[in-house]
């Protein structure tokens, strides 16, 4: 990306990798970004979820019910008793075709350790999951990216960005931190009624949009990029679907098969 004023601004479609290489490993391990990295992502995709007390954890669901071998809300359980959890064994039993013994008794990794592991050698694509269900969630973010230098000038524009399908969190965060880059995800729902009013609106607080790809067309991807905004949806595994997204003219793509460019360049 030399010469880029904005890792946005990038002319290669950015592969985002969501939940890590979700695809190959059990989603929001540290193996799972881990495994992204070396596959070459543009991004490393973490849902934040909060715990009852307070330590931001990278986990999709705000239940732990499918990604380990316990039950209940993450809101629920302390740090140390979420860490007795097994995080790894659920994915060698729904996918055994990636199914690794490496993988048995992986730990849910915090944001902190998260930042630890990669530092500033990665990409961050951050989401702000339930925010309405947890207090100061966009605070303690902002502190954890404070302390770890993610919010220095030095750091390029770009590095991290912060998506949300709540505009209320979105807002919070600019606020706080107006030099932060945002992303307003929307739902199938969402992306289908979208106006050039709606992303007038949005590019007051955010530099993209992330709609469900299920939901866009052509003339969605030019509204979006005429308001100013980029285009990310999400998530798109089809290299044939990702192919036709480009040519629309979307930025990014969240994608669960990092490596996907292999799998477009059999299909072109
Ligand atoms: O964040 C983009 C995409 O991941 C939104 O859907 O449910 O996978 O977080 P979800
Ligand atoms: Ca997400």
């Amino acid at each position: 990306h030399i010469n880029q004023t904005s890792l946005l601004e990038s002319e290669d479609l950015l592969i985002i990798a969501h939940r890590g290489a979700s695809a190959y490993a059990p989603e929001h391990t540290l193996v799972s970004y881990k495994l992204a990295k070396e596959l070459g992502a543009d991004y490393i995709e973490i849902d934040l979820q909060m715990t009852k007390d307070g330590h931001l954890v990278a986990m999709h669901d705000d239940t732990v019910d499918r990604t380990t071998n316990s039950e209940g809300k993450v809101s629920n359980f302390t740090l140390a008793e979420l860490k007795k959890l097994d995080a790894g064994s659920w994915f060698n039993e729904e996918l055994p075709e990636y199914a690794n013994p490496d993988f048995e008794n992986l730990k849910v990794p915090t944001l902190r350790e998260i930042f630890e592991e990669f530092g500033h050698d990665v990409n961050y694509y951050i989401e702000t999951k339930n925010p309405d269900q947890y207090t100061n969630m966009e605070s303690a973010l902002l502190s954890l990216l404070d302390e770890f230098g993610l919010l220095d000038e030095t750091v390029e524009p770009g590095k991290v960005l912060i998506q949300s399908f709540s505009e209320k969190s979105l807002r919070t965060i600019h606020e706080m931190e107006p030099s932060l880059s945002l992303v307003q995800l929307q739902t199938q729902k969402e992306a289908k009624k979208a106006t050039k009013k709606t992303f007038k609106k949005i590019s007051e607080y955010a530099v993209a949009v992330g709609p469900n790809y299920k939901a866009i067309d052509e003339d969605y991807v030019k509204k979006a990029t005429d308001a100013g905004l980029h285009v990310h949806p999400f998530t798109v595994d089809d290299p044939q679907e990702i192919e036709q997204l480009e040519n629309w003219g979307v930025a990014g793509v969240f994608t669960n098969y990092t490596d996907i460019y292999e799998k477009l360049a059999k299909v072109r």
